[in-house]
């Protein structure tokens, strides 16, 4: 009987030697090289759901400086769930994406009211709490619980796409779950931790986006996507990569937009304009409008009513027909 194989479906797992081999490389790469980050130095549940909240779309130096803030602000998951949602707002800012913020406490709100202020310590219970999905999840489970769990990130995806399954552009090969059955195949139980936060480096450092570093990469010679890469005359490797991911965003007729058209800039500027203003004032939409956009107009009215709504959905805006502060 022939096996029925459909496109961009992965149909089988990878031969054991090579999970080994990837595996015990790996792990002692990172012995070696791994950074030194703050929360792989505590245990506390709170602060690594803190810091892995904050490192859901920031990179880890911006991070930094706010997780040890953040924490002094609101030392313990308590702290956080006890305080107003402006002061959280206030201390986040600068991170981007707000409502995070806002998310985090009303996670550290949900294991205070139900959970006695413990943090769960198992996937099926941490999905649980609204906001709290499967990345996050098997983060705090095994970074600190030490279960032996798989977590898929964008760099720990593009990491084990790459070293097992081949290049991921033009097209993936596998998608979100059949990525994390792939993570799960090649777990090192006992090694949990180590592993995932050796993707983790990897794909920050090495195993980059669009200018992976293959010449210095431990795992060159496991790496389906290298040996996929020498196959194209085209080198250094982020040649191939750039030209391959050129193709797929085209296909999928992807056009990047300046970050200062883009509606996460100006929730951004609404935010920050609110935090200058004395607390407790109201804005009328007719003046924020042209203080966050030189160029408002009255066309611009529907649009601006929207972020608004957005924001106010997002617990971090209060509006009424007078006009909005922040909550
Ligand atoms: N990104 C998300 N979680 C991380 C972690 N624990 N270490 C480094 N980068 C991360
Ligand atoms: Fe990534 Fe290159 Fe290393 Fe493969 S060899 S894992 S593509 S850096």
């Amino acid at each position: 009987m022939g096996k029925r194989i459909s496109s961009s479906t992965v149909s089988s797992q990878p031969a054991p030697d090579h999970i080994a081999q990837v595996q015990s490389t790996l792990l002692s790469w990172y012995e070696r090289e791994q950074r030194d980050l703050p929360w792989r130095l505590t245990d506390d549940p709170y602060a690594i759901l803190v810091s892995e909240v904050m490192l859901q779309q920031t990179q880890v130096d911006r991070v930094l400086p706010k997780y040890q803030q953040f924490l002094a602000a609101f030392p313990t998951l308590a702290d956080l769930a006890t305080a107003s949602t402006a002061d959280v707002i206030a201390v986040w800012v600068p991170l981007g994406y707000n409502r995070r913020a806002v998310s985090l406490q009303s996670i550290a709100r949900q294991v205070l009211a139900e959970y006695d202020g413990r943090i769960p310590d198992t996937i099926d219970e941490l999905l649980k709490l609204k906001g709290v999905g499967r990345y996050t999840a098997g983060a705090i489970a095994c970074f600190a619980y030490h279960k032996q769990v798989a977590t898929v990130d964008t760099n720990i995806r593009r990491v084990l796409h790459r070293a097992f399954l081949g290049l991921e552009h033009p097209d993936p090969k596998a998608n979100d779950a059949q990525m994390l059955t792939l993570a799960e195949q090649v777990l090192p139980i006992g090694h949990a931790y180590n592993w995932n936060q050796a993707l983790m480096d990897m794909g920050a450092t090495i195993c980059t986006s669009g200018n992976p570093l293959c010449g210095d990469c431990p795992l060159q010679q496991q790496c389906v996507a290298y040996t996929d890469m020498s196959q194209y005359s085209l080198f250094p490797s982020g040649t191939v990569l750039r030209q391959l991911r050129k193709v797929a965003e085209k296909k999928a007729g992807y056009q990047a937009k300046p970050f200062t058209s883009t509606n996460r800039y100006f929730r951004g500027r609404i935010v920050d304009l609110l935090r200058s203003t004395p607390a407790r004032q109201r804005i009328p939409l007719a003046t924020l409008g042209p203080q966050i956009k030189p160029e408002f107009c009255e066309q611009d009215h529907d649009w601006l009513k929207k972020i608004i709504d957005g924001l106010v959905k997002d617990g971090l805006l209060d509006a009424n027909e007078d006009g909005v502060r922040l909550p």
